[in-house]
Parts: structure tokens; C-alpha cells; sequence
């Protein structure tokens, strides 16, 4: 099964991959964890991707495209976190599965409005070693600013300041939001009320991913 979560910065898609992961073995394929190793790590990758990331913008098409060529496994369960974020990705996204035999399964709408996103972005916190999601109100590390696993500092993320998510939410709209209408004709499309806690999401997505529809 290949899913695609959609949805603004903070929304939860991260969250709710790394359930899907531990609970229920997806492989969960985010193009923003891989792209902040890359930079982490220094490598042609990241420094070439850091300069739109800081800014907020998308980092070009064939560089994504070529980094989830790269990480598309042959079989299993594969959550895609991130990607695609434009039509020319979902189209090469397509053509790849194409090449396969395979189609994707599911498209899940993250839906939340822009003040929630707000209060979400601007109390994450990121362990800047192992890379764990915290959030000071609603799910704190059990000491201030340390990893609960692995002990690492917590951190907020460099695009995750104002006037960057600012940016993020505007790229979003102008450039993810119209795949919604691209998969709708696919037929492939559901939409959560991604304001809902983290479990009973959760339950949400579980039930969605069973159903055989
Ligand atoms: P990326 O890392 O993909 O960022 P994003 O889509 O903006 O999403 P976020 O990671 O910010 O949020 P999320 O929805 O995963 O929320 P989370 O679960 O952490 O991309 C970063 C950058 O990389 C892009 O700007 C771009 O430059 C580049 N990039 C990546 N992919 C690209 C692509 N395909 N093409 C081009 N460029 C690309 O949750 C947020 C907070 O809320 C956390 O603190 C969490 O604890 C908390 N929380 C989560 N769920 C709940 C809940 N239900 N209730 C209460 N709190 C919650």
C-alpha cells in the first residue's frame, strides 16, 4: 500500500507517519527528515537545499524528484510525508509507480486552520540528535529541552520562526494545495480534521487504511 499525506507545515503528517511506522511497519519516507540530514551532514544535497528551506520555498522539482527515485522501495507499505508538493512531482510520482506496475493507494488531506498551525509550529520542539517531535503543551519531553530518547538537546526548527512559516503556509497554498483537486479526479482522496488529538487521529487514519475502499 503507497499513501500520500498532504497537508500544511505542522498539520501532524510527521506525527502521525511515525505512528504508522511503529505501529503498523509503513516505511515512512519524508522528504523534509531526509532533506535535514542532508544538510546536517553537509552534503551537495543539503547545502544546495538549505537556502530555499530557510527561506520556506520548495526546493526544485528534479532534486526531489531525483532523491525519492532513489528511496522508493520496491515492496511494502510506504508513507509518503511531504511528497509530492507539486503537480510536476505528483507526475513523475505517477510514472514512476507506472514503471513498477503499482498505483497509489490512498491520498490523506491533513485539514487544520491557520491558527492551530500557529500554536503547533511555534511550540516544536526537535531533538537535534536523533531528530524525535516534542511540542512544550502537548507532548513535552519529560525533562525540559531533552531528548526522552536519546537523551539529545531539543531544539526549534530554523523554519519554524514566524515569518518562515508565514512563507510555508503561502507556498503551500499556491503550490500543494491544487494536487487536492489533481487526486480528487483520481477518486483516491480523504480528508481528516486533523485538529483532533494525536490518538483519536490516529484511530481515524487506522480505520482509512483498513477499509478496503
Ligand atoms: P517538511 O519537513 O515536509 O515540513 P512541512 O510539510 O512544512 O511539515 P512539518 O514537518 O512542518 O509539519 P508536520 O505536518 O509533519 O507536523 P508535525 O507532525 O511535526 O518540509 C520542510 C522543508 O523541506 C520545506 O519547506 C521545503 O523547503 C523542503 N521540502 C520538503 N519536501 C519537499 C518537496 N516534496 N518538494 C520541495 N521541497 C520540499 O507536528 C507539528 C507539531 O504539532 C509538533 O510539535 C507535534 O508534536 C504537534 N502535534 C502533531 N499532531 C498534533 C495533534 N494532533 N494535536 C496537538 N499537537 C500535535
Amino acid at each position: 500500500m503507497i499513501l500520500v499525506f498532504i497537508g500544511p507545515p505542522g498539520a501532524g503528517k510527521g506525527t502521525q507517519a511515525k505512528l504508522l511506522s511503529q505501529r503498523m511497519g509503513f516505511l515512512h519516507l519524508s522528504t523534509g527528515d531526509i532533506l535535514r540530514e542532508a544538510v546536517k551532514k553537509q552534503t551537495p544535497l543539503g547545502i544546495n537545499a538549505k537556502e530555499y528551506m530557510d527561506r520556506g520555498e520548495l526546493v526544485p522539482d528534479s532534486l526531489i524528484i531525483a532523491l525519492i527515485e532513489e528511496h522508493l522501495p520496491e515492496e511494502g507499505g510506504v508513507i509518503l510525508d511531504g511528497f509530492p508538493r507539486t503537480l510536476a512531482q505528483a507526475e513523475a510520482l505517477d510514472n514512476m509507480l507506472n514503471a513498477k506496475g503499482k498505483k497509489l493507494s490512498k491520498v490523506l488531506v491533513f485539514e487544520i486552520p491557520d491558527e492551530v498551525l500557529i500554536d503547533r509550529l511555534s511550540g516544536r520542539r526537535v531533538c537535534s540528535n536523533c531528530g524525535a517531535v516534542y511540542h512544550i503543551k502537548y507532548n513535552p519531553p519529560r525533562r525540559d529541552g531533552i531528548c526522552d530518547l536519546c537523551g539529545g538537546t531539543l531544539v526549534q526548527r530554523e523554519d519554524d520562526k514566524e515569518s518562515v512559516v508565514r512563507n510555508r503556509l503561502e507556498v503551500y497554498r499556491r503550490q500543494t494545495q491544487p494536487l487536492i483537486d489533481f487526486y480528487k479526479k483520481k477518486g483516491i482522496i480523504y480528508n481528516l480534521d486533523a485538529t483532533k488529538g494525536v490518538e483519536e487521529l490516529f484511530s481515524e487514519i487506522e480505520g482509512i487504511i483498513k477499509d478496503g475502499g
